[in-house]
């Protein structure tokens, strides 16, 4: 997005709040349009709109993890409405020897039209804030291999890939990375890790 005047003006609308459930119900559309936009050309569209469905249908995983008192929210809104969010839970990747404790930034997902405006960076700041708080030692992630955009985005806040897993949709299984940002100041060889 560019740094004219009028972009600046909707920059500043952005709010960053915690979702009731009428919101929650008002970013599950969102949120699957975000996830198709980024993802939807990968995929059979058969299979995608099955899980699509699973995903984001009232009472699908989206809506479940809204009812686990472990998993936190951010939704940034413009004028009231979902433009993205964040999700930050316990880890849930199959990472190698987790420190106890670790969480996982399971979806940062922003609108198109959203991108580059820094509104991903301040739900960057909540899920990193969030995870020193509940006193998280470290901070994981997966990532698309091929989410150039992702990845660089991820690399500024100090996360760096350590693992490999993979994300099945159908019949196709892509290969994802999983990506770790220390919480505490403390480097690998300073933990002994291989
Ligand atoms: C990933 C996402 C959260 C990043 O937020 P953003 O506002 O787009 O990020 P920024 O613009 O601040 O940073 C993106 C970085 O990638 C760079 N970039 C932009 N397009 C790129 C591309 N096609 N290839 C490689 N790098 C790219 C930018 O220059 C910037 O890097 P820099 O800070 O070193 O200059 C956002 O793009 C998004 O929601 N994407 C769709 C959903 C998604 O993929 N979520 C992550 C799933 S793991």
């Amino acid at each position: 997005m560019s740094s004219s005047m009028g972009d600046e003006v909707s920059d500043r609308s952005v709010a960053l709040m915690a979702p009731d459930r009428a919101l929650l119900e008002r970013l599950r559309p969102v949120a699957e349009r975000i996830f198709t936009e980024t993802f939807g050309r990968l995929y059979d569209p058969g299979d995608f709109k099955r899980f699509c469905d699973g995903a984001y249908r009232p009472g699908g995983t989206m809506s479940r993890d809204f009812d686990d008192p472990r998993v936190h929210w951010r939704v940034a809104t413009v004028q009231g409405d979902p433009i993205g969010y964040a999700k930050l839970t316990p880890l849930r990747a199959p990472a190698s020897r987790p420190r106890a404790g670790a969480m996982e930034l399971q979806q940062i997902y922003v609108l198109s039209d959203w991108h580059g405006a820094g509104v991903a960076a301040r739900l960057m700041e909540w899920g990193l804030a969030t995870a020193r708080a509940q006193g998280a030692p470290d901070i994981y992630l997966t990532v698309f291999d091929h989410n150039e955009r992702a990845k660089r985005f991820y690399a500024r806040y100090g996360f760096e890939e350590v693992g490999r897993c993979t994300f099945q949709l159908g019949e196709r299984i892509d290969d994802d990375r999983i990506w770790r940002a220390r919480l505490d100041g403390l480097k690998a060889d300073e933990l002994g890790d291989p």
